[in-house]
């Protein structure tokens, strides 16, 4: 399949929401991410309901919610009925993980499963089946702007070969200090959804970035 790229409305200018949100809508942009932080399941608090809400106003694209907070499974109904049409929840937050994918997928939205950048994919192994996407962290959730942890690759070609087995739809999503220079090398490992946020929206020009992005191949080289 050809690859998504989802770029991260945590950096776009939330006095401005409704024009990046358009700007995603006209750009070959496939979703929208949506960072949904706590302040107790990452040491930082982006935004709730209200604002994603706002986007789901305007945009013509999927939401691709991203829930970096403790105890999910309380707020899926929630979540889908503010418009997310996939939830991603992490590993590290889900005691009974197997259920929690169920409610999202009884609720009516794609499930992904988020592992941070220490937890092994092999943890993985025993719900993979069910899972419609896996998310690769390649920093430590919480911020953007922050730089890509190299080892992602590993995780990532790791984690393409698990899924050969048991689940060869599966979409793998990498979240994190993405950009030109490490896309193609993602996308060779085996990934085939990419979040960028700074990227995107410091990119002198947003809607170029995102062409230049859908149009790269695995492996390609890659001069900046
Ligand atoms: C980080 C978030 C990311 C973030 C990515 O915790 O999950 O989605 O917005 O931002 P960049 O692409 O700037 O690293
Ligand atoms: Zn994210």
């Amino acid at each position: 399949m050809n690859h998504l790229i989802a770029p991260s409305v945590l950096a776009a200018d939330f006095a401005n929401l409704q024009r990046d949100v358009e700007m995603i809508n006209s750009s070959e942009a496939d979703w929208f991410h949506v960072d949904i932080m706590d302040g107790v399941f990452v040491p930082n608090i982006s935004f709730g309901f209200p604002v994603m809400e706002a986007v789901k106003k305007y945009a013509t694209k999927p939401l691709d919610v991203h829930l970096m907070i403790i105890n999910p499974e309380h707020y899926i109904e929630r979540f889908v009925s503010a418009g997310a049409n996939s939830i991603t929840v992490h590993y590290e937050a889900c005691p009974h993980l197997h259920k929690t994918v169920q409610a999202i997928h009884e609720a009516g939205a794609k499930a992904c499963v988020a592992l941070n950048p220490h937890t092994p994919v092999e943890l993985l192994k025993d719900i993979l089946y069910t899972l419609d996407m896996v998310l690769i962290m390649s920093v430590n959730p919480g911020f953007g702007g922050q730089q890509f942890i190299q080892h992602t690759y590993q995780k990532i070609a790791a984690l393409r070969a698990m899924a050969d087995l048991s689940n060869p739809d599966l979409l793998i999503e990498v979240d994190g200090g993405v950009s030109i220079s490490n896309a193609a090398n993602l996308l060779a490992a085996g990934a085939n959804v990419l979040v960028a946020g700074n990227a995107v929206f410091s990119a002198p020009s947003p809607l170029s970035f995102i062409s230049d992005m859908k149009r790269i191949h695995p492996g390609q080289s890659i001069t900046i």
